[in-house]
């Protein structure tokens, strides 16, 4: 086993020194020694996507990966959705999955929600008017055992009408 060792990691905008073994997985770094639990572990082997964050924007798993090879990749939790360093259109797709999400009644223990989210909002930001295989493979391997998934696909198609609508409201008037 190695030796703790220091390592500096950027999780939702801020620069943090933590002092772990390089095995340890993110996913355990973000939960224990961050304290931000909205993470969740499933599987912990990249088959359920319920450990989903974003690795430099890209959804990738948490529990698979060493906290020493996450090296200068911004870290974003679903604690970090909100923060000042995301564009405005993170935060305009992030409301719109918020709402749909309730509007939808989407969760139901709950647990695997923040993978979910963590996914949809990153397909909507990457992609404004998803297909359904669009969504189908951005979803595929994010596993729920509620069976909340015909919600979930429903709520991002709302989400992706209600971003849309949100961004014509918030156009500047044309100068012609
Ligand atoms: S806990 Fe990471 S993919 Fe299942
Ligand atoms: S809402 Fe219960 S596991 Fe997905």
């Amino acid at each position: 086993m190695s030796q703790p060792v220091a390592h500096t990691v950027l999780v939702n905008g801020e620069r943090h020194s933590v002092t772990v073994q390089p095995e340890m997985p993110l996913l355990w770094v973000l939960r224990e020694v961050l304290q931000l639990p909205g993470t969740r572990f499933g599987c912990g082997m990249a088959l359920c996507g319920t450990c989903t964050v974003w690795l430099d924007g890209v959804p990738s798993r948490a529990c698979v990966l060493p906290i020493g090879r996450v090296g200068t990749r911004h870290v974003v939790t679903i604690e970090g959705l909100h923060a000042p360093v995301h564009t405005p259109e993170v935060a305009r797709v992030t409301h719109a999955v918020e709402a749909a999400w309730t509007d939808g009644n989407v969760a139901q223990c709950g647990y695997c929600q923040s993978g979910q989210v963590m996914t949809a909002v990153a397909l909507l930001r990457d992609n404004p008017a998803p297909t359904d295989a669009d969504i189908d493979r951005a979803f595929d391997g994010v596993l729920c055992r509620c069976g909340t998934s015909p919600r979930v696909r429903a709520a991002v198609r709302a989400a992706a009408l209600s971003a849309a609508e949100s961004l014509k409201t918030d156009a500047p008037p044309s100068s012609t």
